[in-house]
């Protein structure tokens, strides 16, 4: 029996926990050193992978001094219930004024246990900064919003990725994701997920096509085995990109649909084909199954049996 995936303590905008699955059977009988994680977020995917050494980095620091801080010790699951349950009282009686107090608090002095309070109880859970790098999400407008249930939930979460991450030896690093992988060496393993290019643009998450184009550049150019999620198409477009940079050996290009259930607008709720780009053979994936251009081309799954996605809050 599989043990029930590790949720991390944060949400954000294109989390993978539904890929994580399909990470690990692509990646499945392959050996590396390090994993290496340029844009890590919310971390779901090496939290349930869990590789022994890992470099995790993005550029977005308040992810990062979160992991940092639970790594440290600087925090724990008790300290995490008691904040939210003071807070959560304050929010009660105060409604949303509350938050905007400690939007204003974590806006003039960043620090982890604000920016968990405001992630989970800002509007839909998105992450969002404004281009002075400050956090700018409206309240969700449930002033019960840490009510007991949900708060041990939260510290839970907290005290299990704690564990988790006391055990290995991962490095959190605030890094732009060329620095990132100007570092990765052979025997390393690199998943790459990059913001989706005009999806949720913010401070930490523009991306341009020059962005987009080094990252190519970068990735297919590394001395060791790569993922890169990227998305493939949806009702309205397909990611040209991928014909472009990824057609042929030795890349391979998986396709998955996806619901995207964290985001600000009706477009970004709309199912997604997702796609998972390697260059390498994946060992897993069923023989029976079409060469993956052709899949690409012909936009069916190659994941056997992998249904649509519903959302789950
Ligand atoms: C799609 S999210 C990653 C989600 C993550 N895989 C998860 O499952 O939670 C993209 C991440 O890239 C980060 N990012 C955006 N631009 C970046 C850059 N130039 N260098 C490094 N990280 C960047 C963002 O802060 C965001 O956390």
């Amino acid at each position: 029996m599989s043990l029930p995936p590790l949720v991390p303590p944060i949400k954000c905008q294109g989390i993978k926990t539904k890929l994580v699955v399909d990470i690990r059977q692509l990646i499945d009988g392959r050996e590396f050193d390090r994993w290496v994680e340029p844009f890590c977020g919310s971390c779901v995917v090496p939290l349930n992978l869990q590789p022994p050494k890992a470099l995790l980095c993005d550029s977005n620091l308040h992810i990062i001094r979160l992991y940092r801080d639970i790594q440290q010790h600087k925090f724990g699951a008790g300290d995490v219930r008691d904040f939210l349950r003071d807070e959560g009282a304050a929010l009660s009686a105060k409604g949303e004024d509350h938050f905007y107090q400690v939007r204003e608090r974590f806006n003039s002095t960043p620090n982890s246990l604000d920016f968990l309070f405001l992630n989970r109880s800002c509007f839909n859970g998105v992450m969002r900064f404004n281009k002075r790098g400050r956090f700018n999400v409206p309240f969700c407008r449930k002033p019960d919003r840490f009510a007991p249930a949900y708060i041990t939930k939260i510290a839970n979460q907290v005290s299990a990725i704690s564990s988790v991450i006391s055990q290995l030896d991962w490095e959190f690093r605030v890094s732009g994701f060329r620095e990132t992988l100007s570092e990765a060496k052979a025997g390393d393993f690199v998943y790459a997920d990059p913001p989706y290019a005009g999806r949720h643009v913010d401070y930490f998450n523009s991306w341009s096509e020059e962005d987009e184009e080094t990252l190519g550049d970068r990735l297919s150019s590394l001395p060791c085995g790569f993922v890169l999620s990227t998305w493939h198409s949806n009702e309205f477009r397909t990611n040209q990109a991928i014909e472009k940079k990824w057609r042929g050996a030795p890349f391979r290009v998986f396709t998955k649909a996806h619901f995207y259930h964290v985001g600000s607008s009706e477009d970004l709720r709309h199912p997604m084909l997702e796609a998972l780009i390697t260059n390498f053979p994946a060992k897993h994936v069923a023989a029976s199954q079409k060469p993956v251009q052709e899949s690409f081309l012909m936009g069916d799954s190659l994941f056997d049996g992998l249904q649509p996605m519903v959302a789950t809050s």
